[in-house]
C-alpha cells in the first residue's frame, strides 16, 4: 500500500467523508498526473502544480507523493519545496484535511514536524478559486476535479461576481467552466491542464465561449470519454471525461471512448501507448482510442463518439461544407411553436375562414416513411407578409380564438396585449409550398421524409428547404449511416436511446456540393431514399463522399 493510501485509510477511519464531496479514484488521478507530465523522473521540485479545488486531497496526495519521490531521488531537501504546489478549497474543513494529508506524507518521508506543518500550510490555501487573488505565477500543471455547481444554484451575488470575472461563464452553465478558464489562464507556455470533468461544455451552448477560447489559444491533447466508467468513489450523474488541454499550438489529439469495463489496467496501458509518437490506434477491454491529426479547429460544437467515428467526422468536416449553407440556399429550421396547440391546431377543416386554415405537417404524418397527412390544420393569424391579420376582417377566427381565454395568459400575449392572438412563432408563408425534407425530433435514427409542398411544419419537426438540392437525392444522403454517424457524434442521446436532434447540429451535417455528385450516384441516392433503403443509401452516400465505409465502422449488415 502506498503512503498516501495509508494516510487516507487512517484518516477515513476517524472521519468519514462528508460535504457530499466526490472522491476521484486513485487510478484516474495517476493517469492525469502521467498525462500532464507530472512524473517522478522529472525534477518536480522545479515545477509548479496547482489544484484549484482540492477537497480532501484525492489529487493532492498522489501529487505530493510524486513530488517527494522526485526530490528524494535527486537529493533535494524537502524544505525547499514550498513553491512547488498550491492547492485551494473553499471549505475550511477541506483545507484542514488536505493540510493534514500533506503534513503526514512529508513526515512519513522524513521531514521534521515543523517543516511539514509549514509546507502543508503554504501549499494548501483557503480561497475561492474563482475570485481570490492567487498571485501572478504561471503553472506547469493544473490538475483536479473541479466542483460541479450550476449557476442557477449559486446565490445571485456570487453568480454575478463569477460571471463578471470569467468571460466563459455564459448561459445556464456550471462553474467548472470558470475553473477551466482560470487554470488555462494560469498556465505557462507548454503547461498542461488535466481534469476529470463533465464533458458537457464541449457540446452544449453554455460551453461555446470556452470552446472558442480553447480553439483559439490552447490545444486539446486528450479527451477520454468515461460516461459509464467507475471514476469516482461515489455514483455521480455528471458525464465525466479525462480532459487534457495545453498552452501550446494544437497538435494531434488522443480521443478514447470507453465502456464500463474500462479501468486502471487499460488506462495505464493507454497512457503508455499514447506516449509513443507512432501511436495511432489502441484497442483493449472497454476502450477504443485513436490519435486524430488535429482537433476541431473552431468553437462550434465538438463531437464525441468512437475514435473511428471521430476520424470520419474530422474528414467530413475538412472536405465538405455544412448542409445549412447560404451558397446553396439550403436552410435547416424548426417548425412553428404556437404556445397553445389546443387552440391553434385542429382537425376541423371548417373551424374558421378557409384562408386562415393552413394544413399543418405533424409527427404523425411521417410514421410510414412517406408523408401521409393526418388532416391537421393551423388556425393561422398571420398574413403572407408576416403581419398579424386584423381580427375585424376575420370574425369567425376572432370568435374561435376568443373561445380560448388561455391565449391571453401566455407570456407572448402579455408582453404585447394588442397581439394576444399571435402564435409564438410567425408563419413564414414562403415555406408552405416548397418541397421539404421533414425530420422528426427524438428518434433513434435520422428519418427524413419528403413533403412535396403545401403543408407547414409543426414545432416538433425540423425541415430542410433548398434552392440547389434535388430533395430526393439529399434525402438519400440524410438517410444514410454517414449522416447518422454525424448526428450521433453531435447530438445528445436521451435515456432509451433516442437522439435529441437540434437544428444547430442538423445544420452542421456535411454534404458534398449538389452539382459535384455524378448522375448515377445521385440516381442511386434517390432510389434508395424512395425505397427507404438505409443500406443502399449508405453505399451510394459513401460513393458521393468518396470514403471507404470499412474504415469507419459503417459496414454492419452490408
Ligand atoms: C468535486 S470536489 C473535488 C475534490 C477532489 N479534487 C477530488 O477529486 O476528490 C470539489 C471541491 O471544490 C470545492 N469548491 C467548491 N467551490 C469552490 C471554489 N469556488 N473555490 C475553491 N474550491 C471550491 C469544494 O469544497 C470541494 O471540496
Amino acid at each position: 500500500m502506498s503512503a498516501v493510501e495509508q494516510v487516507f485509510l487512517e484518516r477515513d477511519a476517524v472521519s468519514p467523508v462528508s460535504y457530499g464531496e466526490v472522491f476521484t479514484r486513485r487510478w484516474v488521478v495517476e493517469v492525469l498526473l502521467d498525462l500532464t507530465g507530472y512524473t517522478v523522473d522529472r525534477d518536480l521540485g522545479c515545477l509548479y502544480l496547482i489544484e484549484p479545488s482540492c477537497g480532501s486531497g484525492a489529487f493532492l496526495g498522489p501529487a505530493v507523493e510524486r513530488l517527494i519521490a522526485s526530490a528524494s531521488s535527486l537529493g533535494r531537501d524537502l524544505a525547499t519545496l514550498a513553491d512547488a504546489i498550491r492547492a485551494y478549497d473553499l471549505q475550511p474543513e477541506h483545507v484542514r484535511t488536505s493540510r493534514a494529508l500533506c503534513r503526514d506524507l512529508l513526515v512519513a518521508a522524513g521531514a521534521a514536524q515543523a517543516t511539514a506543518t509549514s509546507l502543508a500550510a503554504t501549499w494548501v490555501r483557503h480561497a475561492d478559486f474563482l475570485l481570490d487573488n492567487l498571485g501572478g505565477r504561471e503553472a506547469d500543471v493544473a490538475i483536479g476535479n473541479p466542483p460541479y455547481i450550476r449557476y442557477d444554484d449559486l446565490d445571485d451575488v456570487t453568480a454575478a461576481a463569477y460571471r463578471r470575472t470569467w468571460s466563459t461563464m455564459r448561459g445556464r452553465g456550471d462553474i467548472y467552466v470558470g475553473f477551466i478558464e482560470r487554470c488555462l489562464a494560469m498556465l505557462k507556455p507548454e503547461g498542461r491542464l488535466g481534469f476529470i470533468c463533465a464533458d458537457r461544455w464541449m457540446r452544449n451552448q453554455y460551453g461555446a465561449t470556452l470552446r472558442e477560447l480553447v480553439a483559439a489559444r490552447y490545444s486539446v491533447e486528450h479527451i477520454w470519454t468515461m460516461h459509464d466508467v467507475d471514476a469516482f468513489e461515489a455514483q455521480v450523474s455528471a458525464y465525466p471525461a479525462i480532459t487534457v488541454l495545453a498552452n501550446r499550438p494544437q497538435g494531434p489529439a488522443v480521443v478514447a471512448d470507453t465502456t464500463a469495463d474500462f479501468g486502471a489496467a487499460q488506462a495505464f496501458a493507454l497512457v503508455k501507448a499514447a506516449s509513443d509518437s507512432r501511436f495511432h490506434d489502441f484497442l483493449d477491454a472497454g476502450v477504443k482510442a485513436h490519435r486524430l491529426p488535429h482537433w476541431f479547429n473552431s468553437g462550434s460544437f465538438w463531437p464525441t463518439g468512437s475514435p473511428a467515428r471521430l476520424a470520419l467526422i474530422e474528414l467530413l468536416n475538412d472536405r465538405f461544407g455544412p448542409l445549412h449553407d447560404p451558397a446553396t440556399g439550403t436552410r435547416v429550421s424548426i417548425g412553428i411553436a404556437t404556445g397553445a396547440d389546443k387552440a391553434y391546431v385542429t382537425k376541423d377543416h371548417d373551424a374558421v375562414e378557409p384562408d386562415r386554415m393552413l394544413p399543418l405537417s405533424m409527427r404523425q404524418d411521417l410514421m410510414t416513411g412517406s408523408f401521409a397527412w393526418q388532416g391537421n390544420y393551423l388556425v393561422n393569424p398571420w398574413d403572407a407578409d408576416g403581419r398579424l391579420v386584423d381580427l375585424a376582417d376575420y370574425p369567425r377566427m376572432a370568435a374561435y380564438l376568443r373561445k380560448h381565454p388561455g391565449l391571453k395568459d401566455r407570456f407572448v400575449a402579455k408582453k404585447a396585449p394588442g397581439s394576444w392572438y399571435r402564435t409564438i412563432d410567425k408563419v413564414n408563408a414562403a415555406v408552405t409550398d416548397r418541397p421539404k425534407l421533414l425530420i422528426q425530433d427524438m428518434k433513434t435514427s435520422i428519418h427524413p421524409v419528403l413533403e412535396a409542398g403545401g403543408h407547414y411544419p409543426h414545432h416538433n419537426l425540423y425541415y430542410v428547404v433548398s434552392d440547389a438540392w434535388d430533395m430526393e437525392v439529399l434525402g438519400g444522403l440524410l438517410l444514410s449511416r454517414i449522416a447518422q454517424a454525424f448526428i450521433e457524434a453531435y447530438c445528445v442521446r436521451m435515456r432509451g436511446g433516442t437522439l435529441r436532434f437540434q437544428a444547430q447540429y442538423l445544420k452542421q451535417i456535411r454534404v458534398p456540393a449538389p452539382d459535384a455528385i455524378p448522375g448515377d450516384i445521385a440516381e442511386a441516392l434517390r432510389d434508395a431514399f424512395c425505397r427507404r433503403d438505409i443500406l443502399a443509401a449508405t453505399v451510394a452516400a459513401a460513393k458521393a463522399y468518396d470514403i471507404d465505409l470499412s474504415s469507419y465502422e459503417l459496414t454492419e449488415g452490408l
